[in-house]
């Protein structure tokens, strides 16, 4: 059984103060039966691993370089993120696909050296609007799956998470129906490049404009087995709903 994850990612919002948040978290989930990981920007990774100790609350990257080390000005390294305590990587989001012009080559070498490095590593996929309605989602992330993740993958040191593009941030949500075809087709991708045993353990996650009202319908569809939250993620009360949805539909 793949064991259910509910991610947080703050994407570029947080000080200090937003660390309460995470506090509260944890009050409310002490014994989780899924993992919960919040992703929150790379100035609080350090202290929000130290809120975290002691509590089942994960802590993640949003992004790194695929280099360890060198002559990147203001970027930061996998071997860095794990340094600052933290388990998990995000790469390959659509908006540093889009902000950064990174292609599937790119994330590949990211999500590389993040497994190396032996962090979690969640690669992102997602269609444009245009590209849906042009029917080509499933050639889109098809193509996505293939060039970003590497030939390393196991069960263990791959997320994938599906957000269609249009659905970040905008309130709209692909009809469940087409959320299990993206799924379905994602599922049986995996299992035919590395075989049933790995293709079946990686956990697939949900994202875009998931929220306490949407959560359960979602989770209910088979092959999603959480969900990458944006917005609803930095109220703990929104992010808690969340994860007692996940965990309802175990
Ligand atoms: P929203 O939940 O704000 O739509 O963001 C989704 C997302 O991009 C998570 O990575």
């Amino acid at each position: 059984m793949r064991r259910k994850l509910a991610a947080g990612n703050w994407k570029m919002n947080g000080t200090g103060a937003s660390l309460d948040e995470l506090t509260t978290l944890a009050r409310a989930h002490p014994t989780p039966t899924s993992d919960i990981l919040i992703c929150p920007p790379a100035t609080l990774i350090h202290s929000a691993v130290k809120v975290a100790s002691d509590t089942a609350i994960h802590i993640g990257g949003q992004d790194c370089h695929a280099d360890q080390k060198g002559a990147h000005t203001g970027d930061i390294s996998a071997e860095m993120i794990k340094d600052a305590g933290a388990t998990y990587v995000i790469v390959g989001h659509s908006e540093r696909r889009q902000d950064h012009n990174e292609q599937n080559e790119n994330v590949r070498a990211k999500a590389r050296i993040a497994m190396d490095t032996g962090l979690t590593t969640i690669v992102c996929l997602g269609e444009s609007l245009t590209e849906r309605e042009a029917a080509n989602t499933l050639d889109i992330t098809g193509g996505q799956l293939s060039g970003s993740v590497p030939d390393a993958a196991t069960g263990h040191n791959l997320v994938i998470a599906y957000e269609p593009i249009w659905a970040i941030g905008t309130g709209m949500v692909p009809s469940l129906g087409q959320i299990g075809e993206v799924h379905d087709f994602i599922r049986a991708r995996l299992e035919r490049r590395f075989g049933p045993g790995v293709g079946r353990s990686v956990r697939i996650l949900y994202g875009g404009s998931v929220n306490p009202g949407n959560a359960a319908d979602i989770f209910d569809v088979p092959n999603v087995d959480g969900a990458l939250v944006g917005g609803a993620s930095l109220k703990s009360a929104d992010f808690s709903a969340i994860i007692t949805a996940l965990e309802a539909s175990i």
